[in-house]
């Protein structure tokens, strides 16, 4: 047997969700690029879900049978005022908000297509109103509710603050949406679909999805990469600050990735997108401590930006708190994850790959009292 570290290069499955070849990302066929300045998040869960973009009427069905789940119960709001609040990070809070979400839906269980289809839709419905509702329970105010008259990035927008977004802010939210749908068999992706393959429900795949996303390898980079800016503080820091990093061998967040070494295709947007929205706010220095990052160390190591790098400071110049950036991801993300659950379905097999054993041989078991 031989093993690949990380399972990298291993080709583990065929999906028509989205496409990474040579450096260009699809959904179903469509460039992210083409997808990034054209469509609204809507459009691209249909897509994604259906393998087509839907006509106007099929568009408008759907963006109102997502507002018409998009409530959550009560109990789970209770829940989350029961809470460690102050300990309690927005990825763990979201994570045990899905598992509980099962506990309330009859068909949790229910394998036939149908429900499958319908549980996504009211998972992909109800995850804006988890994420805003825990922060708005931490903060000590009372969630408010989905309104049924504002499209995905609006409602989403609108129930994080109270108040309604402007026209600049919703549509970098729904562009940032649409950037992240999906990633072809990225951790979380992988997880989602080795949990179902067991025969386990959409949400145990969620939630399990949920749990890979956290970590800051993967969707946790985005905050860690804020983290990092606030550190730094401003420009002048940057070129002490990276060079002590370079020096102790640390990670960059926001850079490197698995699959792209030519450069990742979202990131482009993402930038534009943070040199627009810093510019609004009036604080370009983020947007110029990353130029400069992103100078350091694309030119000394060679690493390209990811996804998560420029979106630090898009979702920060939105006014949206750092701790909310991954759970921001998977508010996205389910739209793939699920996609890719009703796939794996449509088709299972067991996921159930090998270890290559290199523990000790021929051991002998010795009574406790003579060991
Ligand atoms: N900063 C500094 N060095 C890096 C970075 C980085 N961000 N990323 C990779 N390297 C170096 C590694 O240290 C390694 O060097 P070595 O060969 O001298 O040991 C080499 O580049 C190869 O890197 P690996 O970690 O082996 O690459 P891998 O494919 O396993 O990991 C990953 C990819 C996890 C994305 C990695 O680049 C990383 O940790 N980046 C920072 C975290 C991050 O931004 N994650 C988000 C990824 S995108 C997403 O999930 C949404």
């Amino acid at each position: 047997m031989s093993t690949t570290r990380g399972l990298e290069g291993i080709v583990a499955t065929t999906s028509s969700v989205s496409s990474i070849i040579e450096s260009v990302l699809t959904y179903q066929g469509y460039d992210i690029d083409d997808l990034a300045d054209n469509a609204s998040f809507e459009e691209v869960i249909y897509l994604l879900w259906n393998g087509r973009l839907p006509k106007e009427d099929e568009l408008r069905s759907f963006t109102q049978e997502l507002a018409d789940h998009a409530e959550i119960p009560q109990a789970i709001i209770d829940q989350m005022k029961s809470y460690p609040i102050n300990e309690v990070h927005p990825m763990a809070a979201l994570r045990t908000a899905i598992s509980s979400l099962a506990l309330f839906d009859e068909s949790a269980d229910v394998m036939e297509e149908e429900a499958n289809r319908l549980k996504a839709l009211k998972i992909q419905a109800q995850i804006p109103t988890i994420v805003t509702a825990f922060s708005r329970v931490r903060e000590g105010k009372e969630p408010v509710a989905p309104r049924k008259d504002l499209g995905f990035a609006a409602n989403f927008l609108y129930m994080l603050n109270g108040e309604e977004p402007d026209e600049i802010a919703v549509n970098a939210f729904n562009k940032a949406l649409v950037l992240h749908a999906d990633h072809e068999l990225n951790a979380s992706t992988f997880t989602a679909r080795v949990c179902v393959a067991t025969l386990s429900d959409v949400y145990s795949g969620i939630t399990a999805a949920i749990g890979a996303l956290k970590g800051p390898l993967h969707g946790g980079a985005n905050e860690a990469v804020m983290s990092m800016l606030m550190e730094i503080g401003q420009v002048e820091n940057v070129e002490p600050y990276i060079r002590k990093a370079f020096d102790n061998k640390e990670k960059i967040m926001g850079f490197g990735h698995r699959v792209y070494k030519n450069g990742d295709p979202r990131a482009k947007h993402l930038r534009e997108m943070s040199k627009r929205l810093t510019g609004i706010t009036g604080e370009s220095k983020w947007y110029d401590m990353s130029i400069k990052i992103e100078d350091m160390v694309t030119g000394e190591k060679g690493l390209l930006p990811n996804v998560d790098f420029y979106s630090a400071s898009v979702y920060h110049s939105l006014g949206i708190k750092h701790d909310l950036f991954t759970p921001i991801f998977a508010v996205s993300r389910a739209s793939g994850w699920l996609a890719h659950i009703l796939e794996q379905y449509s088709d299972n097999r067991l996921i159930r790959p090998r270890a290559e054993y290199v523990g000790p041989a021929k051991q002998t078991y010795i009574p406790i009292e003579q060991r």
